[in-house]
């Protein structure tokens, strides 16, 4: 050990979890990263903190997050959605652009990250947009550091057009020239709206019509288009919050072609099912919408598997009045979930659904390597200090006002659960520990590092 520097502090005696094992391990930290992982790394003279009895998994990479800036902060806005990612064990966010405005040109771009980037109280990326017509301004946004560019084939909340397929073929090119991810939301527009009216029509206004005026060879007919075309163009391809059994099914059977895609399902999709709609109705309203409990049952068989690559929230805020809208074509699409991931796979885990390495596979390593996060999603020499400190048998009950988001309404509110965040660190510093977020905000912009080769 002679030969390393001496540390700032040394975290001991906990299990170190990461994507494929875990050990008693101790790890230690210098300005900000991770200098040494192993054995008796304690020193005299240098602080130690004893995380006995506790996991330390790496800090969550939340790779789909809509923290409402510029243009709906009454719902959510960078400081109160990142405390929230915080609580949660969250150490870097990747922001959604379906803003008002958009984040569609470089200028919004650059507006964007003035805007948010003194707020942050962890890392975040921000995704540009895939618009209609910005094609030449994909690769101004790549400089400006964008994670990737997001591409909503389905309407939802926002002023988001969908591109039609010239528009969305040009975009994938001139992403695939920057070497840049495109997320896409993959849902057919012109069928939603057709479906929508029919129900509209028909008098139908409670929360289960949503389900109905989506269904689910909407989610299979835009798989399969943008997958494609996105071959064809070769770009990046990352598939957000995939909902159907039969969505699934068409994704593997295009990779065992030699399609490369990466798949993503939301915690939503995995803890709630169609009978959501009758416990909490247009609270649980989403784009795509909660299914039946076969496909709910198919996302979990994906993750045994290893088909599905990632596991993000979809954290998508809206005001406490508008969660209340009873009227299913007034209500809005989304419920926040930065905070509550970690507990709801934790108590998965404890229940045996998968395991903690499972965890920090699909919401640390994968993301991080996906997207060219060269510093995130390990616990390991060289990379940033982002931890999360878990206590795996706390038992509690989900206290919604004790969360941070702007508006605490979840459906999760009162559910049972195994597992707790007991402090989150970010690049070296507690962020967060015993139910308060720490100090004043600190993240930074992450980009994607060039040399870092991403899976897909
Ligand atoms: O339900 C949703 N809400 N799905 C999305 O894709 C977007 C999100 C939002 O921004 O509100
Ligand atoms: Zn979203």
């Amino acid at each position: 050990m002679s030969a390393l520097p001496t540390p700032d502090f040394v975290v001991t005696g906990a299990t170190v979890v990461s994507h494929d094992a875990r050990r008693r391990q101790d790890i230690a930290v210098k300005d900000g990263k991770v200098v040494a992982v192993g054995d008796a790394l304690a020193v005299d003279g240098v602080r130690s903190l004893d995380a006995t009895g506790l996991l330390v998994l790496p800090g969550l990479v939340d790779v789909h997050v809509h923290l409402r800036e510029p243009g709906m902060t009454e719902k959510e806005d960078f400081a109160s959605g990142t405390r929230a990612a915080a609580a949660g064990g969250v150490t870097t966010v990747v922001d959604m652009p379906n803003t008002k405005p958009p984040v569609a040109t470089a200028e919004r771009f650059r507006e964007k990250l003035e805007l948010v980037r003194d707020k942050a109280f962890v890392d975040f990326g921000l995704y540009g947009m895939l618009d209609h017509d910005n094609a030449e301004e994909i690769g101004a946004m790549a400089e400006l550091g964008a994670m990737g560019f997001k591409l909503f084939m389905g309407q939802t909340t926002g002023d988001n057009r969908c591109p039609n397929d010239a528009a969305i073929f040009r975009g994938l090119e001139a992403a695939a020239a920057a070497d840049l991810v495109v997320g896409v939301h993959a849902e057919n527009d012109h069928l939603l709206r057709m479906f929508g009216d029919r129900l509209r029509a028909s008098g139908r206004k409670d929360p289960r019509a949503h389900l109905e005026g989506r269904p689910t060879f909407v989610e299979v007919e835009a798989v399969t288009r943008i997958i494609t075309m996105a071959t064809e163009a070769r770009t990046k391809l990352h598939i957000h919050h995939l909902s159907t059994a039969a969505g699934l099914q068409r994704v593997v059977d295009l990779r065992a072609q030699g399609h490369r895609v990466t798949i993503e399902t939301l915690v939503a999709h995995l803890f709630l099912d169609e009978t959501a709609y009758d416990t909490y109705g247009n609270l649980v309203k989403l784009n795509p919408p909660i299914r039946p409990a076969a496909d709910v049952a198919a996302l979990w068989a994906g993750i045994d598997r290893g088909d599905v690559d990632v596991i993000a929230t979809d954290h998508a805020p809206h005001t406490a009045d508008e969660q209340a809208e009873t009227d299913v074509w007034q209500a809005y699409g989304g419920f926040i979930g930065v905070e509550t991931m970690l507990p709801l796979l934790l108590t998965a885990a404890a229940r045996g659904r998968l395991t903690v390495e499972d965890i920090v596979r699909l919401c640390c390593y994968a993301p991080a390597r996906r997207w060219s996060m060269s510093r995130k999603g390990q616990i390991a020499p060289g990379f940033d200090a982002d931890f999360v400190l878990v206590d795996p048998a706390a038992d509690h009950v989900l206290d919604a006002a004790a969360l941070h988001s702007k508006h605490n309404v979840t459906p999760y509110a009162g559910w049972p659960l195994t597992g707790a965040v007991v402090a989150t660190y970010l690049r070296g510093r507690l962020i967060f520990e015993k139910g308060e977020v720490i100090g004043s905000p600190t993240g930074r912009q992450v980009s994607p590092a060039r040399d870092v080769e991403s899976r897909g």
